[in-house]
């Protein structure tokens, strides 16, 4: 069995590499940053703000997500496009910084993961989701690199997007990331960093089956 955590700040090629890598390997990939945005997309949709603890709690208590094949489940319904929206990236951000949204998204993750081999990719995998994992990684690059890159994406879906908008909504999130009182986005000690601002995304999916190659 082989556990490996990724973790990192928005757009730095986490999702790609974690997806080419479960897929390379034979082992299941779970997005973590899905659950988050399905919530944040939720509380949305339910009017429900993140300072309402009585609504939260109940909303939370009625709440499934799923991971199948590859598509993220919200109460039965796929809605990988829905949550993949500039507005839904501040929705998830705003949640994922709430307690009580963590302590149940932590345990799901956990229950996921269960006693099989994933690549789970986030913030605080390495931290505190699965600090045992077999395998840490810390995948960053510059902000400009990542602003581009979630440009690119977003146009080729045909959303209208700018960029500089783009780049400053991730210095949003990574300040909002990195500085909330509960698990803030940080590099776990036992982590190998890997910044891909000139890396391709093969050079980092490379790196890390090499590296799990070697231990199973
Ligand atoms: O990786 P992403 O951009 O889809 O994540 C959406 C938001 O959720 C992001 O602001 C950080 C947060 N998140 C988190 O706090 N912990 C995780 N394990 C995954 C994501």
């Amino acid at each position: 069995m082989i556990r490996i955590a990724i973790d990192g700040p928005s757009g730095a090629g986490k999702s790609t590499a974690a997806k080419a890598a479960a897929k390379r390997l034979g082992i299941d990939y779970i997005d973590t940053g899905a659950m988050y945005r399905a919530l944040g997309y939720k509380m949305k949709m339910n009017g429900v703000e993140p300072v309402e603890d009585e609504k939260l709690a109940r909303l939370l208590e009625d709440t499934d997500i799923d991971f199948r094949a590859g598509d993220i489940y919200l109460d039965g319904e796929i809605v990988n496009d829905k949550i993949r929206t500039p507005e839904m990236s501040m929705a998830a951000s705003a949640c994922s910084a709430l307690a009580s949204v963590r302590k149940k998204l932590v345990k799901l993750q956990q229950a996921m993961a269960g006693r099989k081999s994933v690549v789970m990719d986030g913030r605080d995998i390495g931290t505190v989701v699965l600090p045992d994992a077999e395998l840490k990684y810390f995948i960053t690059a510059s902000p400009e690199e990542r602003a581009m890159r979630r440009f690119k994406e977003l146009k080729a879906k045909g959303q209208d997007v700018s960029y500089d908008k783009i780049l400053s909504e991730i210095i949003e999130r990574d300040h909002n990331d990195t500085t909330r009182d509960v698990t803030p986005l940080r590099q776990a000690d036992d982590a190998v960093l890997l910044d891909t601002t000139e890396m391709t995304a093969e050079e980092v999916v490379n790196r890390i089956c090499t590296d799990a190659c070697k231990m199973i």
